[in-house]
């Protein structure tokens, strides 16, 4: 069956902490996605399988018209389906019916998969921080999609 995506809740947060475990050298906590659900500005969405197993999230934050995509992860077993295009392209449409202007993000300059990803749907290099991660050491490259307002929406008439 094809994952569906849909917003996280609590139920969701070991499936989330056990991909972004098995993803990521320096994971973040279950309590610090506990937090990221409470967060006015947060959004978190996750893709399931049937049994309601997590396969992938993503969590970003909108911030006025801006929004910044702070992670996205896909369980190692569901890669290369791509749950991770899905994924990013349901943020970038969240983000253009919530109303921002452009997504933002920083990746690991070593991390081709996720610069592939990203530059496959629209990002594109604005800057870079020299030294930004420790685990493992890299580079940060900033990346930033302009986002369309679609003709009538919220971004229409200013
Ligand atoms: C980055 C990540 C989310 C991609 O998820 P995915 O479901 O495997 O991605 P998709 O199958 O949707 O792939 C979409 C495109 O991304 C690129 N890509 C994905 N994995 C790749 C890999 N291992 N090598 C090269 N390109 C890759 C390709 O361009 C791919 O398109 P294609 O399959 O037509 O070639 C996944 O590798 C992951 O969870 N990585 C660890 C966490 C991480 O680094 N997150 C990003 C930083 S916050």
């Amino acid at each position: 069956m094809t994952p569906r995506l849909r917003p996280a809740s609590v139920a969701d947060l070991d499936g989330i902490a056990a991909v972004e475990a098995a993803s990521f050298e320096a994971p973040w906590s279950r309590e610090l996605f506990a937090q990221e659900l409470e967060r006015p500005i947060a959004r978190v969405l996750v893709a399931d399988d049937d049994d309601d197993e997590v396969l992938g999230f993503a969590c970003w934050w909108s911030v006025v018209d801006e929004a910044h995509l702070l992670r996205i992860a896909v369980d190692p077993r569901a890669r290369r389906a791509g749950l991770g295009a899905r994924l990013l392209a349901a943020v970038l449409r969240d983000a253009t019916v919530g109303g921002c202007a452009r997504v933002e993000l920083e990746v690991g300059r070593r991390n081709v998969a996720a610069l592939r990803l990203y530059i496959a749907a629209g990002f594109v290099e604005v800057g870079v921080r020299r030294g930004y991660y420790q685990h493992p050491p890299d580079d940060a490259v900033l990346l930033r999609a302009e986002l369309v307002a679609p003709a009538g929406g919220p971004l229409a008439g200013g």
